[in-house]
C-alpha cells in the first residue's frame, strides 16, 4: 500500500480532495444499490472514511457535498458519525472505543489512517539490520503498522543512523503493564541499532487537559521516569526531559514549537484533533509541543546542530494524529518528515471493551501491585473465553481471541512454541481456563517483582541524570563492529 495518502493528499489542492471525495461517495452508493459483495462495498467505504479524514488534514474542514473547500464554513468534528461510517472504530489520542466485542479492527485502521501495514518482509528486514531475532511485539504483530521505516533502515544501512522518540503523559502516579508496551519495544530498538533516545514526559498536557495543579503533574513526570528508567535504558545515550522544564532551558526547542505553530492553522487542529472554539488555547497550541521532537535541532546538545538526523518514533497508534500533523507541517519548515511504529492497544483486564483506569485498581495489573494482589485480580477479573461449566469447556474448548489471560500471554510470554501450545490446547478445550490464568500469573508475578526491584535501585540522582541536556554517546551505524569511537555529529 502507498505509505501515508494524507501525506499525498497535501500535494493535491484542496478542490481536488474534494471531488474525489463525491467520486468516492458516489461509487460507495452504486455499490449499495448494487447491493455488491459486502467486501467491496466495506473497502470503498473505508476509502471514503480516509478521504474525508484526508480533507480535514488540508482544510480543517468536514467534507460536505455540494458544498467545495472554503474558509470559514467549519464544520465540528464529532467523529465518524454519518450513516456508512456507523461501524467505524474511534481511536484518537483521548478515545478508544471499538464497535466489535474482538476490539479495535486494526486493519480498517490502517487504511483509514492511510499507514502501511508491517508486513513480513519488513519484519525480516528488521531483524537482518538487528542481525538478531525480530522482538516478540514484531513477530507477533503488536506492532502492526508504521510509516517510512523503510526509509530509515536504508539511511542506517548507508551510515546514517536515526534517533528514537516516544513519550509519556504523566496523569498518575499509578502506572500498569500496559504503559510499558512501547518502553520495552524501545529498549529492545534502542539496544539493537545502538541509537539515541529522547522521551518526553508531557506534564504540560496533562496540566491542560486534567484537574490537575502543575506540581502535581511534573512530581507524576518524575515518578514516571523512574518506572522507565527501570525498562533498562542506557543513561548514555537516552535524554528523558519533562516539558515544563526543558521547554524553559532550551532556545532551539522553543523554536521549533514556535515554527511549527506558525505552519498549523486553527482550522487543521480543529479538523484533526477535534478541537473547539471553547477548549482553552494551551490545548491548541499543545500539538506543536509534542511535535518538535521529532526534529533533532530540538536537541543540539545531543545532535550538535544537526538538523538532519531522521526520528523514528514507536508509539501507541492513538497518538498518530500528532505526527500525521508533524509530517505534514515538516517539509513546509525545512525538516524531515518522522518516521513511525504504531502498536495495537493494550486490553483492560475486564475485556477489549472496557477501559483501563488508574482509579479502578481491577481494570489492569499495576507496576506496584503484589504476587497476591497480581492473583487475586486475574482469577477474579481477567475476562475468560472459557465455558461455562468443565464438561462444555472440554467438549467445545474456549476462545483464545477474547480471553484476556491469553491476549497478556501474547504480550509477555516470551516462547512462541509454548503460546501456540496454549492456544491449541485452550481451543480444544485441553486447556481449562483457571490453567491458563495460572501461567499468566506465573509470568506476571517474576515480571512485575524484577521491575520493582529495578525500580527501587533508581535513586533521585539516577533521575537528575538522565534528565539533565547533555551529549549522548552512540556509534555510528554500520561501522560499530570496525569503529569504536562515539561519532561526533
Ligand atoms: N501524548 C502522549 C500521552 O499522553 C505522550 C507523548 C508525548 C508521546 N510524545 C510522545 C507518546 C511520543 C508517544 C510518542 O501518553
Amino acid at each position: 500500500m502507498a505509505d501515508c495518502q494524507c501525506d499525498d493528499a497535501g500535494s493535491l489542492s484542496p478542490r481536488e480532495v474534494h471531488d474525489r471525495l463525491t467520486a468516492q461517495r458516489d461509487q460507495v452508493r452504486t455499490l449499495k444499490e448494487d447491493m455488491a459483495d459486502k467486501a467491496d462495498i466495506g473497502a470503498a467505504v473505508q476509502l471514503l472514511v480516509k478521504l474525508k479524514l484526508d480533507y480535514k488534514l488540508i482544510t480543517g474542514q468536514d467534507y460536505k457535498a455540494g458544498s467545495p473547500p472554503s474558509e470559514g464554513s467549519v464544520v465540528q468534528d464529532n467523529g465518524p458519525s454519518e450513516e456508512e461510517d456507523a461501524d467505524v472504530d474511534t481511536v484518537d489520542p483521548w478515545n478508544v472505543s471499538a464497535t466489535s466485542a474482538k476490539g479495535v479492527d486494526y486493519d480498517k485502521l490502517i487504511v483509514r489512517f492511510g499507514s502501511s501495514k508491517i508486513e513480513k518482509a519488513l519484519v525480516d528486514r528488521l531483524e537482518k539490520v538487528a542481525g538478531q531475532k525480530a522482538h516478540r511485539f514484531l513477530r507477533r504483530g503488536i506492532f502492526f503498522s508504521h510509516r517510512d521505516v523503510h526509509q530509515v533502515l536504508d539511511a542506517y544501512e548507508r551510515n546514517n543512523p536515526f534517533y528514537l522518540y516516544t513519550g509519556r503523559g504523566p496523569s498518575s502516579e499509578a502506572m500498569h503493564v500496559g504503559h510499558l508496551i512501547p518502553f520495552i519495544f524501545t529498549k529492545w530498538l534502542q539496544d539493537v541499532f545502538d541509537i539515541p533516545l529522547v522521551i518526553q514526559m508531557t506534564d504540560d498536557e496533562k496540566y491542560l487537559w486534567k484537574d490537575m495543579t502543575l506540581e502535581q503533574c511534573h512530581h507524576y513526570a518524575m515518578e514516571n521516569a523512574k518506572d522507565i528508567i527501570a525498562c533498562g535504558f542506557d543513561v548514555n545515550k537516552t535524554f528523558i526531559f519533562s516539558d515544563l522544564d526543558y521547554m524553559g532551558s532550551s532556545p532551539e526547542f522553543y523554536r521549533n514549537v514556535v515554527k511549527i505553530q506558525k505552519h498549523v492553522t486553527f482550522n487543521q487542529v480543529k479538523g484533526i484533533f477535534g478541537f473547539t472554539e471553547s477548549d482553552c488555547i494551551g490545548k491548541i497550541s499543545f500539538p506543536a509541543i509534542q511535535a518538535a521532537p521529532s526534529f533533532s535541532s530540538s536537541f543540539p546538545q545531543i545532535f550538535k546542530g544537526r538538523k538532519d538526523v531522521p526520528c523514528l518514533i514507536p508509539c501507541a497508534i492513538d497518538q498518530d494524529p500528532y505526527f500525521r500533523m508533524t509530517r505534514d507541517v515538516a517539509p513546509r519548515i525545512g525538516y524531515t518528515k518522522p518516521a513511525l511504529l504504531h502498536s495495537t492497544f493494550f486490553p483492560a483486564l475486564g475485556g477489549v471493551q472496557r477501559k483501563m483506569s488508574a482509579s479502578d485498581p481491577n481494570s489492569s495489573i499495576f507496576l506496584t501491585d503484589t504476587p497476591k494482589q497480581i492473583e487475586n485480580k486475574i482469577k477474579q477479573h481477567a475476562f475468560s473465553g472459557g465455558k461455562d461449566t468443565l464438561e462444555e469447556h472440554r467438549a467445545h474448548g474456549g476462545d483464545p481471541d477474547v480471553d484476556v489471560s491469553f491476549m497478556y500471554l501474547t504480550f509477555f510470554l516470551e516462547d512462541d512454541e509454548e503460546l501456540e501450545k496454549i492456544r491449541r490446547d485452550y481451543t480444544s478445550g485441553a486447556l481449562l481456563s483457571g490453567e491458563l490464568k495460572k501461567r499468566l500469573i506465573d509470568t506476571l508475578q517474576p515480571m512485575i517483582a524484577e521491575h520493582q526491584r529495578k525500580r527501587k535501585e533508581v535513586t533521585d540522582d539516577t533521575v537528575k541524570r538522565f534528565m539533565t541536556p547533555r551529549p549522548l554517546n552512540y556509534l555510528l551505524g554500520n561501522d560499530k563492529d570496525t569503529n569504536a569511537n562515539p561519532v561526533t555529529m
